[in-house]
């Protein structure tokens, strides 16, 4: 057996990226058969549970983890459409063991990537406190970052945790890597180098997960994929005007390439989010608001399959991962597109080799909100709130600001990188790339809110993403004018 960072390290040498669920089994494997494992698979950019169980000869039916082939079996995709990472048996009791449970498999899994970017050992918290002949040692920790404070002469200072134990790391104003630790949010896993000195570890720098700079690009495939999300059917305040000039468009010769539509969530406006928003519904009803949906939805031309994932706006439960639209809802829309492809917030799914992360965007509020230098909120902001999710390898880095179930499995966690991260939920269009990934939000049709406007955001209504799948261009499509 391999420990896990080294595993992990050989894996990347191999061109693997891992699944935590395929590490897990991967770990138990003696380390002279892993080289057959891994050239039995071939190439594959992620190795995934199912490609380990295989291997192993055992089916643990009850333990698997990510049931994604019983999702292929249950729908017929369009030819080209796979689910990557698809939410499953969602359902817990909430309880504080499930939380300490999630973020401990989220600091195991983070710390083994850092660890394997590093190649050292680092030293458990415990033992550094525990000696004070250490004074003066140039040390390595990981650990995950409870808080984050200024000092009277502005120095930055963490307090970073292990499984052993935490301690305070400085650095100090004006050292090279003062300015970057001071955008480190909360609840990020992080490598540290420093000195240690009488209980604190002075910093000389830091590693975080991050992806790496080397995301193999898929074969080049013609078509064209459009991003919405954020239409809020139903308020008062949902542009109608423009997105009937989005759906015409969609069905002109202008889109004959397009070959699929992405819905971020937020389709309708829904009934109860917020206090008092009785006062901003037009349609004060949420099945009247998906008849109307139904409507615009049979607007779109047959041969463009629609993707749908859930927003905080949607009935269903509000904690993430979301699972899909069902009921008497989804009814109303299979009524007009039988062939609809729901599916939870967030979910991965592959088009034609080219990966898609499709999630909401609700943490958006909290990265822009604790990270330095994101407000206010525009195009730019909203592209480098999207990079931070990708440096901290997770969908919703910052714990506590919107409700987030702890699953057995982190579905939040960015362990597969995507080819293309697609978020909405911000009312900004943002459109930029981040080490290979291309980075989309895809801004609303609905006009500024009270709401919207006291948080100082300035909507994008109907500024529409497409990507060219050829070369994963970007372009953006004004239907506000
Ligand atoms: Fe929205
Ligand atoms: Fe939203």
């Amino acid at each position: 057996m391999i420990e896990g960072v080294s595993l992990i390290k050989k894996l990347l040498e191999r061109g693997f990226n891992v699944t935590p669920e395929a590490l897990e089994l991967i770990k138990g494997i003696p380390s002279d058969q892993l080289d057959s494992l891994l050239d039995s698979i071939g190439q594959k950019p992620v190795l995934e549970y199912s490609d380990i169980i295989g291997f192993l000869g055992e089916i643990v039916e009850e333990d698997k983890p990510q049931a994604v082939e019983e999702v292929k079996e249950k729908s017929v995709y369009p030819e080209g459409f796979e689910p990557v990472k698809v939410p499953e048996k969602l359902g817990v009791r909430g309880a504080a063991d499930e939380f300490i449970e999630l973020v401990r498999k989220r600091f195991e899994f983070l710390r083994d990537i850092v660890l394997g970017k590093t190649g050292m050992d680092p030293i458990p918290i415990s033992n550094l406190k525990a000696s004070t002949r250490r004074n003066g040692d140039r040390v390595l920790i990981v650990g995950m970052v409870l808080e984050k404070r200024h000092m009277r002469d502005f120095s930055v200072r963490l307090t970073v945790d292990d499984d052993t134990g935490s301690i305070p790391v400085v650095f100090r104003k004006g050292s090279r890597y003062w300015e970057r630790a001071d955008k480190i949010p909360a609840d990020s896993v992080i490598a540290i180098r420093g000195t240690y000195i009488n209980g604190r570890i002075y910093a000389e720098s830091f590693l975080l997960p991050d992806i790496g700079g080397d995301l193999e690009m898929p074969g080049s495939t013609t078509g064209k994929i459009v991003f919405i999300s954020d239409i809020h059917i139903g308020s008062k305040y949902f542009n109608e005007r423009v997105f009937t000039k989005f759906l015409k468009w969609l069905r002109s010769d202008y889109a004959r390439d397009v070959r699929y539509l992405v819905i971020g969530g937020d389709l309708v406006d829904g009934v109860g989010i917020y206090p008092n928003q009785e006062d901003e519904l037009e349609i004060a009803d949420v099945y009247k608001q998906f008849e109307l949906g139904a409507h615009f939805i049979e607007m779109i031309p047959r041969d463009i399959d629609i993707v749908y994932i859930p927003g905080n706006h949607e009935p269903v439960r509000q904690a993430e991962p979301q699972p899909q639209l069902s009921g008497e809802y989804l009814d109303l829309i299979k009524e007009v597109r039988p062939d609809i492809i729901t599916l939870p917030n967030p979910s991965i799914v592959s088009i034609s080799g080219v990966r898609i992360c499709m999630y909401h965007g609700r943490s958006l509020n909290a990265i822009s909100k604790h990270i330095p230098g994101l407000q206010p909120v525009r195009p730019e902001t909203v592209v480098e709130s999207m990079r931070w999710m990708l440096r901290l390898r997770h969908l919703a880095p910052i714990y506590g600001e919107h409700p987030v179930a702890p699953e057995r499995n982190d579905w939040l966690l960015l362990d597969i990188v995507p080819h293309v991260l697609h978020t909405g939920h911000i009312h900004v269009y943002g459109v930029g790339e981040y080490k290979g990934v291309r980075l989309i939000n895809s801004g609303t049709f609905e006009n500024e809110t009270p709401y919207i406007k006291s948080l100082g955001i300035e909507v994008t209504v109907g500024k529409v993403p497409v990507l060219d799948l050829r070369d994963l261009s970007v372009k953006i499509e004004d239907f506000s004018e």
